[in-house]
Formats: C-alpha cells, sequence, structure tokens
C-alpha cells in the first residue's frame, strides 16, 4: 500500500488525486464527500442506549455510528474536533483502519481565535484596520493548527442591513467594500500559503443569507439580481480571489430555491461567474433539510439534488443524505461522474495540505502555542482599535486620574467574563479573561478606589440559545435575582462616586445564530438605571457591549460620553481601560449605519437618491429618518482637518482609473489614528445610484500637528456596476463625485468626469 502512486509526494497533485480515486469505490467516494459533527458525548459504560427515547438514542448512539464510518472510509471530514489526542484518535482510525487510508481532514468554528479571543468579527471590521484582522486570523489559524484543526468555517462574509439579525455580529456589516476588504484580509490571515501554522478559510454562507426577511434568522432571502451582485456577492468575490479553498452553502430559501439545492446559486454563479475551484460544504444538516424546507421529494433526492447543485460535502449530524448516492448512481438517478468531480476537489485539498505525509498533529506543541502572550497583547491591539467613540461631548473623556477618588462601574456586563468573549467561542480561557471592572482596576486601582454593582438585570433569552448546553461559562441573571433592590445599590454607588462608569447592552447570547431580536431596546432595566444614576448628577461614562446598534437615542441626549466597546475578547477589559484613559485614541468606526430606533431599519447610508432628495430626513412623520450615527462614524481624542482634494486628472476615460489625493492634518496635540475614507457618488447613468458608495479607505497614524497625503487609486472595477437594465456590469460615461474624510458624512468633494474616448487626457491638479 505504501508503494501505491498517491502516497508518493514527489508526484503531482492531481496524478495523486486521479491514482486514489480510480481505486475507491462508490460508497468510499460518497463518503469522502461527508462531514460528521464530532459531538462530545461520553456514552457512560453499562448504559442501556436502545431504552433511551429515540432522539436521545440517536445522539448516544452518533460517537460509534461515526467511529463505524471513519473506520469504513465512509466519512472525509468531521468537525467540531478540538482535542489534539482526539484528532490523533480518529485520524488513527481513518489511516490506519480504513481500507485505503485517507486521512480525515478536521474542521471547526475558529470563528475570532481559538484560545486567544480577539474581538468579534464585527469588532474586528470596526477597526478598518486590515493588517490587524490578517493578523488576528494569522493567530486564530496557529492556535487551531496546533491543536490539529485543519479549516475554518470563517470568514462569514454576508453582508447584513438589518441588525435584528443575529448574525450580524459574525460578519462586518452593511458595505460591500468594507466587507469585501476584511473578507480578504481574514482568507490571507488563516491560510497563508498553506504551511504548517495555516489552516483553511471557508467564506459562507453562500450566498444573501444576511437578507433574512425581517432579520429572522433562517427566514427566506429574496433578493434581487442587482442587490445580489452589487452588495452581497462582492466580499465573496474577493475571499475566492484571495484564495479561499471551500465555501459554505447557506441555510435559507435564496429567491425560492433553497441555497443548499440551487444550481443558479452554487454552480452559474459561484463557479462559472466567480471562478471559485474549490469545495462547497453545505450547512449544518443543510442537505438534508432540502426535505424539510419541501424542496426535495425525500432524502435521496435531496442528496441528489445538493450535489448536482454544487455542493461538494455535506455537514451533518446524523444520517446523511450523500450516504444514499451510491445507489443514487445504481438506480440511475445520478452520474458517478458528478460525484467524482466532488471527490477530486475534496481530495485535491487534502493532499495540498499535506494530510496524506503529516496526518497527526503533535499533542505536545499545542501547550506552547496556546499560552502565547504575543497573541494575547495582539488580542489587546485589536480590541483598543475596534473601540467607537460614539459621543463625547465637552471633552468628558479621556479621564483624568488627577480629578477622580472614586469611580464606580455598574452593569452585569461590566465584570462578566464570559460576556466579554462574545458569541462563537467554544475553547477559551475564562481565568484569563480581563472584564471591564478588572481592566480598570489594573489601570488605575492603585490611585483610585474602582467600586462595583452589576444593577439591573438583563432578562434571558425566551427560549435557551443553541450553544448555551455547551458553554458551561455561560452567564445568566439567577431567577430570583432582587432588581429593584440592586438597582437601588447601584444607583447609590453612582451618587457616592465621582464619576458612573455604567456598562450596558446585551448578553453575548442574546446575539449571534438563531438570536435574532425583535427590538433594538436595552434589555431589562438598563434603560431606567441609566436615567436615575444620570439624575444623580454624577458624571457619566456609558460603554456600550453589543454586536448590534441598541436604541441610544435617551443616552445620546442626555449622556455627554458613550463608548461601543463590542464584546472586545480575552484582553477587552484592558483595552477598554486604556481608551478610556486616553493610552491610545479610539479610532474604531462603525461598520453598519447605526439607526435611531428599530422602526427604521433597514437602513443604510447607500441609499438611493429619489425624487425628493431634499427630504430624506423627513420620510417618517413622527421621527427623522436619518441614523443616530452615520456609517463609518467615531470620534476621537485628535482632531483632523481634510484639506486639498484633487485628482492626477479630471476627465478619466471609461475603462481607465484615476488616483485621488487629500491630505489629513492632525489639528490637536494627541498622537491618533484616522481612517480616511473615499465615497463616490454618480450622477447619471444606465441606473441611478447611491448618493454615496464607499470605495476605499485607509487607516493610518498621524502625530499630532503632522500632515499626511493619502492616494487612493480608483480602478475601472470600482466604478462599474451591475444594471438590471443590461443584466450585466457597465461602466458609465458620466459625472463622479467624490468625497473624502473621517465617515460617510465626509463634507470635502469634488468630481471627475468619466468620458466615453479617449479626451479624457486633462491632466488633474495632483
Ligand atoms: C452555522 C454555520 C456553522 C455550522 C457549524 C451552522 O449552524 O450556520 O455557520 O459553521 O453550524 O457549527
Amino acid at each position: 500500500m505504501t508503494d501505491l502512486p498517491f502516497r508518493r509526494p514527489t508526484l503531482p497533485v492531481e496524478l495523486r488525486v486521479a491514482d486514489l480515486l480510480s481505486r475507491m469505490t462508490l460508497e468510499e467516494k460518497a463518503g469522502q464527500l461527508t462531514q460528521y459533527f464530532h459531538l462530545g458525548i461520553e456514552v457512560p459504560e453499562g448504559l442501556d442506549i436502545d431504552a433511551l427515547p429515540a432522539e436521545q438514542r440517536a445522539y448516544a448512539e452518533q460517537p460509534k455510528v461515526v467511529s463505524d464510518a471513519v473506520r469504513a472510509g465512509l466519512t472525509g471530514s468531521v468537525l467540531f474536533v478540538k482535542e489534539p489526542s482526539t484528532a490523533n484518535r480518529m485520524q488513527r482510525l481513518a489511516v490506519e483502519e480504513s481500507r485505503l487510508g485517507v486521512p480525515l481532514l478536521f474542521g471547526f468554528d475558529v470563528i475570532h481565535g481559538l484560545r486567544t479571543i480577539f474581538p468579534v468579527p464585527l469588532a474586528l471590521a470596526a477597526t478598518w484596520s486590515i493588517d490587524t484582522i490578517e493578523a488576528a486570523q494569522a493567530t486564530a489559524a496557529r492556535e487551531a493548527r496546533s491543536v490539529g484543526i485543519h479549516w475554518s468555517f470563517a470568514p462569514m462574509v454576508d453582508i447584513a442591513r438589518d441588525p435584528r439579525w443575529g448574525r450580524i455580529i459574525e460578519g462586518s456589516g452593511e458595505d460591500p467594500v468594507l466587507g469585501a476588504a476584511v473578507a480578504a484580509a481574514q482568507v490571507r490571515g488563516f491560510q497563508g500559503n498553506f504551511g504548517p501554522s495555516n489552516i483553511l478559510a471557508g467564506p459562507k454562507h453562500f450566498a444573501g443569507y444576511g437578507a433574512a426577511r425581517g432579520g429572522r434568522d433562517y427566514d427566506d432571502a429574496e433578493i434581487s439580481d442587482s442587490e445580489l451582485w452589487n452588495v452581497y456577492l462582492p466580499p465573496f468575490r474577493a475571499a475566492i480571489e484571495a484564495g479561499a479553498v471551500n465555501v459554505m452553502s447557506a441555510y435559507m430559501d435564496y429567491n425560492g430555491v433553497p441555497a443548499s439545492g440551487n444550481r443558479r446559486l452554487l454552480t452559474d454563479v459561484l463557479r462559472n461567474e466567480l471562478g471559485f475551484d474549490g469545495f462547497v460544504v453545505s450547512d449544518n444538516n443543510a442537505v438534508r433539510s432540502l426535505e424539510t424546507q419541501h424542496f426535495a421529494k425525500d432524502l435521496t433526492d435531496a442528496g441528489v439534488r445538493a450535489l448536482k447543485a454544487g455542493v461538494d460535502m455535506e455537514m451533518c449530524m446524523f444520517n446523511p443524505a450523500f450516504s444514499r448516492l451510491a445507489q443514487a448512481v445504481l438506480d440511475g438517478l445520478l452520474e458517478e461522474k458528478v460525484i467524482d468531480e466532488a471527490v477530486r476537489r475534496v481530495l485535491t485539498v487534502k493532499f495540498k495540505l499535506g494530510l496524506f505525509e503529516q496526518p497527526y498533529v503533535d499533542e505536545d506543541a499545542a501547550t506552547e502555542v496556546l499560552i502565547s502572550t504575543e497573541s494575547r497583547e495582539l488580542a489587546r491591539e485589536a480590541a483598543e482599535k475596534s473601540i467607537v467613540l460614539l459621543k463625547n461631548d465637552g471633552g468628558a473623556l479621556p479621564l483624568t486620574t488627577a480629578s477622580l477618588s472614586s469611580v464606580a462601574v455598574i452593569g452585569q456586563l461590566g465584570d462578566s467574563k464570559r460576556d466579554t468573549l462574545g458569541p462563537w467561542v467554544f475553547d477559551h480561557d475564562t481565568d484569563e479573561t480581563v472584564t471591564i471592572l478588572e481592566g480598570l482596576r489594573s489601570r488605575i486601582g492603585d490611585r483610585v478606589t474602582v467600586d462595583y454593582a452589576p444593577g439591573a438585570g438583563i432578562p434571558p433569552r425566551v427560549f435557551p440559545s443553541m450553544f448555551d448546553q455547551m458553554d458551561a461559562s455561560v452567564v445568566a441573571t439567577p431567577e430570583n435575582y432582587d432588581d429593584a433592590a440592586e438597582v437601588q445599590q447601584a444607583v447609590q454607588l453612582a451618587a457616592r462616586s465621582d464619576l458612573a462608569i455604567v456598562v450596558v447592552g446585551q448578553r453575548q447570547n442574546q446575539i449571534g445564530e438563531n438570536a435574532s431580536t425583535s427590538t433594538l431596546d436595552l434589555p431589562g432595566d438598563q434603560q431606567e438605571q441609566l436615567r436615575q444614576i444620570v439624575e444623580t448628577g454624577t458624571p457619566v461614562v456609558l460603554v456600550v457591549m453589543s454586536g448590534r446598534p441598541l436604541d441610544l437615542r435617551w443616552a445620546d441626549a442626555n449622556v455627554p460620553a458613550i463608548v461601543q466597546t463590542w464584546y472586545p475578547g480575552t484582553r477587552g477589559g484592558d483595552a477598554v481601560a486604556s481608551v478610556l484613559l486616553g493610552d491610545t485614541s479610539p479610532a474604531g468606526r462603525l461598520p453598519f449605519t447605526w439607526p435611531r430606533h428599530v422602526g427604521q431599519v433597514p437602513i443604510v447610508y447607500s441609499h438611493y437618491r429619489t425624487f425628493a432628495p431634499g427630504d430624506q430626513g423627513a420620510r417618517y412623520w413622527e421621527e427623522p429618518s436619518t441614523p443616530l450615527y452615520p456609517f463609518g462614524y467615531g470620534l476621537s481624542y485628535a482632531t483632523f482637518e481634510y484639506t486639498n482634494l484633487r485628482m492626477d486628472r479630471t476627465a478619466v476615460p471609461v475603462g481607465e482609473s484615476v488616483t485621488v489625493f487629500a491630505d489629513v492634518t492632525n489639528t490637536s496635540a494627541v498622537d491618533a489614528d484616522d481612517v480616511v475614507q473615499l465615497y463616490i457618488h454618480q450622477r447619471y447613468g444606465t441606473s441611478s445610484r447611491p448618493v454615496r458608495e464607499l470605495k476605499a479607505f485607509e487607516r493610518i497614524t498621524i502625530a499630532a500637528g503632522q500632515t499626511r497625503t493619502v492616494r487612493f487609486t480608483l480602478a475601472p472595477q470600482d466604478l462599474r456596476y451591475w444594471s438590471a437594465v443590461t443584466d450585466g456590469y457597465v461602466q458609465d460615461a458620466t459625472t463622479i463625485d467624490v468625497w473624502v474624510g473621517g465617515s460617510s458624512s465626509a463634507d470635502l468633494t469634488t468630481q471627475f468626469e468619466v468620458t466615453d474616448s479617449d479626451t479624457g487626457s486633462d491632466r488633474g491638479t495632483a
């Protein structure tokens, strides 16, 4: 066996794949296309499994079903193994006991870190720092690979324009250009050059999952072609161009056809238009659910149609539909060559990763990797960069300890380690997680008394989160919590302190998958408590811990300083303390438009101009229709002035590039980062276009008093768009307005002409 051609590393991968494929039975081929969940269940010895109710029995039997399938060569991949010893144990079954010894590929949701937890993905996007995001995911990859994980189901690149949808937290927000840049950075971070510290990236969920109707997770999405191409696909395109070898299909019905059985999406768009040549995995149980969604007739039909549509691997817990593929071939429902093509894609990745040469993980090496202090430092840096200063009247921040002797930290989220980490963490170290209270105490505790009151309770979800049962560290307000008494104590503490830092928001299990909401109000009595604290007259700093915009209208009108910290991760408390104390100037920027209240959603900055452009703020008669904070917004302790906006030419032929320059001066006495953003608007053309669209950005550091010139090149593909008129991309000859500034409300503007011919040789001012 050791001498078979597929085992020879010196042969080209295609030959190895072809050789192996030629030796496989139909069942083994279908097995390579099956991915089982590792449920991590230990079945107690002597348990009478047969006596259990059907569902419990299925769970109790599942680990054995999986081991047997691995041993029989009927499984290509397993997900959710995070112990190196378990990975090796299962890998031995595949490599040493199965007929052909094809190694398993281990996948996992490495979303924002494995042991070192980075800020949640939406917060990483709020850094607008591409290098930081890439470095964070490279660290996550190193940790994951050290425990035997080969592949992450990330990045999630679904554009989300409705913050009721819980999964907004896993992506980069509302904008395709920001989303594309962040997607590509994550793919580069995970995959690197496919070395021993890298893992595969799997951008998900293809496609349009973020458009769930009403923001209700899993509900159907109805998306026009122009929205699909202009809004939802750019991050996928960027991830694919960055080399992503996997894509995950989505659950929901897309224009009436489930995404995981949708040939138009998975083959015509993904493979033929976007040029993806890796393998597609289904979302969990999404192939089986083609039957549940009343699309497929039965499980066989589900498997056949998913495969034919373009799913190469089925992720599931029980009873895979793909286990019926072999019979389907024999019954004439499917051609074997369709299976071969999918197997070829899966095996190619296994060879590329070197799994045949090194299937096992070094069980001792992980400890070293997982305790790295550099990784924790990077998590702190990323958290600092992600924090968005929403309001800072009268220079309330940064705090000066000289004038403070007592600080009150108030709010359950202010001292909750688990909530500080956010959702989608499975291997964190709770002990080393730094809460906001702890961060403040370690930063100023030697000079200032920092007292704490948990205050208002946060009511739990009405049904438990799907992750709660897997998470021993999950925190909830106790049922017998005396809310009124706790609020009173918190208010009293605030009254006798020099400053109150009030932490409000949602718990980590109130956002994420299956965690949509119908309200953006602060849960429980947090709002009322804030009002009472403000009434004491003690100065208040409001710290918001959330992964979606919440209704801050009252706070915005009544509290001088508001800071959005997201769920900042392992070193979150340290990061919040350093921003509040001014060790670093905040420069996070909103990756979404912050609505005033839930009735405004969906609301985006890149809306259309309409026939009544002057009325944009008055579309509702009882409330301004403008947002509370615009996309791209965030304050700084420094002040910046933008001047001298110019181009290298003012007439640009269709198909050519133009370079835009602007000078940014830090007019303050503090060194700080700024996120310079470039927006455009097309005045007329084949279709009407949004009032503004982000086209480029750069986060830069500018020393106090310094001026830096930023330069952005707009290529023809930045000026084209997909038009419903032509059913394809167009670039119009037109007038383009350009703005450069610190948010989507930037007012420094100029224009250039896009010309039909090459008369566009006018030289600009630069
Ligand atoms: C989610 C995916 C995730 C998978 C595996 C699904 O429910 O939609 O995003 O990767 O579970 O955990």
